[in-house]
C-alpha cells in the first residue's frame, strides 16, 4: 500500500537559529551555526512543549545540509540544498520541506529554490535573530510555526515564516539588521499570519499573488559543477557613479552585471555609457533599483532590460540561472546540430 504525505523533512544549513552566545542574557555577540538540527527540534518533538496540533499526523525527518552562517552561504551549499529539497519532495510520503537558515542571505536561497524546483509541494524557510541559548529565543517559535505552515500549505510555493509572519519568496527580503521581525514584503505586504498555531491568510496577499512557479527551465538536477555558474556582479549607481569598476569587472571576465539603480532603475550618463560598452562586449545587463520596495517599471528610458519585481540580489539569482539556461540551450543545440567534436 503506498502512503502519502506522511512526512515532512526538515533539512539544516546553520544560522542564528543554530548559534551560540556565551551566555543567555547575550544576543549580538554569538556563533551562528552550532546546534544540529535534531537538537533544534528536540523541543518540538519531545515532552517539553508539544508541536502543533497539525504535524501531529506527521513524521519529521532531520537532515544536516550544511551548517554555516549564511554570510558564507556558496553555489556549493545551493547545489546540494536545491538538489536535496528536489529528492525529497519526490518522494510520495514526503508532504513539505522545511529549512532552518541564516537570515542574513534568506531571501536569495529562497528565491533560487523557487525558481529550479518545480515540484507541486511548498518548501518552507525558517530563522532566527537571536541564538539558540538567548533567554527568550525566537528560534523554537519560528521553526514551530514553520512546521505547522509545511504541514497546512498546498502545493508550489517557497515560503519564509518569521515572527509570526508568513512572507512569499518572490517579495520577502530582510530589512532590518538587529529587530525581532527582520523581514518585509514592501508593498506587496506579508502573505499570512501565524498566532497560537492559527494560520490566517491576508486579504491583500490574495490581490498580489505572484504566478505560481517559475518561468524558469532549469531543474536542480540541471545545475552544472559550480566551476561552470557565470560570475554575475551587482553595481550600485550612486552620486558620480562612474563606470571604472564596471570596466575592471569586464577585463576581469564578468559574465552579468546587475545594476542597483537609483528610483526607478535611472541611471548617470557615464554609467550607461560604461554598461552600453560593457553590452557590446558580450555581458548581460540587467537594471533593479536601490529603493528597497516596489518595482521598475519599464518606460522608454530604459535601454537595458529591467527587474520588474525582484530587488537587485534577487535579481542576480536570475540572471545566473538566466546565464545557465542559455549556456545548456547552446550545448544541447550544438550536440542537435553534431559537435565538431563528436564522432
Ligand atoms: C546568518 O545569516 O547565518 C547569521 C545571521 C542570522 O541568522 O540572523
Amino acid at each position: 500500500m503506498q502512503v502519502n504525505n506522511q512526512k515532512i523533512v526538515v533539512l539544516g544549513t546553520g544560522g542564528t537559529i543554530a548559534g551560540e552566545s556565551a551566555s543567555e542574557t547575550e544576543s549580538l555577540n554569538y556563533q551562528a551555526a552550532q546546534r544540529s538540527i535534531a537538537d533544534l527540534l528536540k523541543p518540538i518533538s519531545g515532552q517539553t512543549m508539544q508541536g502543533p496540533a497539525s504535524i501531529q499526523p506527521f513524521a519529521i525527518e532531520a537532515v544536516q545540509v550544511a551548517q554555516i552562517d549564511s554570510k558564507d552561504m556558496d553555489f556549493e551549499v545551493w547545489r546540494r540544498l536545491a538538489v536535496c529539497c528536489s529528492d525529497h519532495l519526490s518522494r510520495d510520503e514526503v508532504k513539505a520541506v522545511v529549512i532552518t537558515h541564516g537570515t542574513d542571505t534568506l531571501e536569495e536561497t529562497a528565491y533560487f529554490l523557487s525558481q529550479v524546483i518545480h515540484i507541486d509541494k511548498p518548501i518552507v524557510l525558517t530563522c532566527a535573530m537571536r541564538p539558540a541559548n538567548f533567554k527568550d529565543a525566537d528560534g523554537p517559535q519560528n521553526l514551530r510555526d514553520a512546521l505547522n505552515f509545511a504541514a497546512q500549505a498546498r502545493g508550489r510555493g517557497v515560503w519564509l515564516v518569521a515572527a509570526g509572519e508568513i512572507h512569499h519568496s518572490q517579495y520577502v527580503q530582510k530589512v532590518h539588521p538587529t529587530r525581532l521581525n527582520a523581514f518585509d514584503s514592501g508593498e506587496w505586504g506579508a502573505a499570512a499570519s501565524v498566532h497560537e498555531d492559527q494560520i490566517k491568510w491576508l486579504k491583500s496577499f490574495e490581490k498580489n499573488k505572484p504566478q505560481s512557479g517559475s518561468n524558469g527551465i532549469l531543474k536542480a538536477i540541471d545545475l552544472p559543477e559550480v566551476a561552470q555558474w557565470p560570475w554575475v556582479e551587482i553595481v550600485t549607481h550612486h552620486v558620480q557613479s562612474n563606470g571604472r569598476a564596471l570596466s575592471l569587472l569586464v577585463k576581469a571576465g564578468v559574465h552579468g552585471v546587475v545594476v542597483a539603480g537609483t528610483g526607478n532603475g535611472s541611471l548617470s550618463a557615464s554609467l550607461k555609457d560604461a554598461l552600453l560598452s560593457a553590452q557590446s562586449h558580450g555581458v548581460q545587463v540587467c537594471v533593479a533599483s536601490r529603493c528597497n520596495q516596489g518595482p521598475v517599471l519599464p518606460t522608454e528610458n530604459h535601454v537595458f532590460k529591467t527587474a520588474g519585481e525582484l530587488n537587485a540580489v534577487k535579481t542576480r539569482v536570475a540572471l545566473i540561472l538566466d546565464l545557465m539556461s542559455k549556456q545548456k540551450k547552446s550545448e544541447a543545440d550544438l550536440f542537435e546540430s553534431g559537435s565538431p567534436f563528436s564522432i
